[in-house]
């Protein structure tokens, strides 16, 4: 029967052709290569990381592992990460994790052998306080190979070191939208019932002061946005209103809408305004792992163990409406944005969605923290799973950058 056939020949054509997809854009980049110019662009294509999928993988427990870097002596720490000092427990075992991807295997960083490839060169994170997290990490990894590194706070960055045995300088930039935001107190008491304070205005095509003119600065930008856009950071007496070329958008746009703008807008700016050479990634989301509710409704994470992988959807699915499903829904949004461009995903969400253990929860370093903020499952300890973050962007980095 025709209709019968259609039904059973239909789905093969679509597999042959996803099949044929996947080969074609999987092996055009190696003939592009013996062809290519040096532009450093399509360079970038063909470096070792494409081929296999870094981010696929599975958390071990090896007593092979090595021990951390650092400690809870390393200057660069911020307390309420400093999970040693803060005593939390189980931080032998969160560090004894180590993340085995797939088909592929993970080096880790070399302090020094990355410095010296680094020479010269700097590297910036632009964002919110996980890509701080991030940045922590990387400077407690890399001051080992050079002690002497000192806190940098030049160009508008928040935090960030300078190693002046390899002239290199890492540092992280706070724009938690990345686009301009100011707050505007309500000009007048006329119509109170609303109960509006005031607004945020953010210029979705104005990129924050904090990190316009540091594009010509870095070497390597690592971009991320995602856990401001929430309606508990801007509730609706102190909403977001989003304005374009100087003027409100009209009609007014809500959070998830704004966010599509902004995204747009800053990749369109990074690919225009920031210099070809500049290797950029874009750093997905770090998944919260708050069990039991939200932050201010008592959520915890005291876990002592990573999920279970047949655990992740029911934890991080959107479908499923959890407190955490809000990493995969931005990651979608994000992919968009940055699709056709060469800014490279540092697609971290899925490793990190493993580790609900490895969170400060309840051991912040001040007594009436829990009370005030409630139990820390977005952040992470360090030493701990930002570590692993930094292996991998070292290794992506060392890739590029020995092809060039
Ligand atoms: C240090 O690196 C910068 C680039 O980041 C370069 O302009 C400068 O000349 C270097 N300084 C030395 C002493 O090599
Ligand atoms: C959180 O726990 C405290 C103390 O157990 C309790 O008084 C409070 O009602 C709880 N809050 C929520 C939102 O569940």
């Amino acid at each position: 029967m025709p209709t019968k056939l259609y039904s059973s020949i239909f789905p093969s054509i679509i597999f042959l052709s996803l099949v044929f997809l996947f080969l074609y854009s999987t092996f055009l980049p190696l003939y592009t290569n013996n062809h290519s110019s040096s532009s450093p662009a399509k360079k970038f294509l063909t470096s070792p990381s494409s081929y296999c999928n870094i981010f696929n993988g599975n958390w071990v427990l090896g007593s092979t592992k090595p021990r951390p870097f650092y400690d809870e002596t390393c200057p660069f720490h911020r307390n309420a990460w400093n999970c040693i000092k803060n005593k939390r427990d189980n931080m032998g075992i969160i560090n004894s994790w180590k993340w085995v991807p797939k088909d592929c295997s993970l080096e880790r960083i070399d302090p020094k052998g990355f410095l010296s490839l680094m020479r010269n060169r700097n590297i910036g994170f632009v964002g919110d306080s996980l890509n701080e997290n991030f940045l922590v990490s990387f400077l407690c990894i890399l001051r080992v190979a050079d002690v002497s590194a000192k806190k940098w706070k030049k160009k508008g960055a928040w935090r960030g070191a300078y190693f002046p045995k390899y002239n290199v300088t890492v540092a992280y930039h706070r724009a938690v939208l990345l686009a301009r935001y100011k707050w505007k107190p309500k000009q007048s008491a006329v119509s109170d019932q609303d109960g509006l304070k005031g607004i945020y205005r953010v210029d979705v095509d104005i990129p924050a002061d904090e990190w316009i003119n540091v594009r010509d600065f870095y070497d390597v930008l690592v971009f991320n946005t995602g856990h401001w856009w929430g309606y508990d950071k801007f509730p609706k007496e102190t909403p977001l209103v989003f304005y374009q070329q100087g003027q409100p958008i009209s009609p007014p746009l809500g959070l998830s809408d704004g966010l599509q703008v902004v995204l747009e807008n800053m990749v369109h700016y990074i690919q225009k305004e920031v210099p070809k050479n500049t290797l950029k990634f874009w750093r997905l989301q770090s998944p919260r792992h708050f069990y039991g509710g939200e932050w201010n409704e008592n959520g915890s994470c005291l876990s002592d163990r990573p999920l279970e992988e047949h655990q992740l959807d029911l934890w991080f699915d959107p479908s499923n409406n959890g407190v955490n499903k809000e990493a995969r829904t931005l990651n979608h949004l994000i992919k968009e944005a940055l699709q056709g461009t060469d800014i490279q995903l540092l697609d971290l969400t899925r490793l990190s969605e493993f580790r609900a253990d490895a969170h400060p929860a309840i051991w912040l370093g001040k007594k009436d923290a829990v009370l005030t903020w409630g139990q820390d499952c977005m952040h992470w300890c360090l030493p701990g799973v930002p570590d692993t973050w930094v292996n991998i962007l070292a290794q992506l980095i060392h890739n590029i950058l020995e092809t060039w």
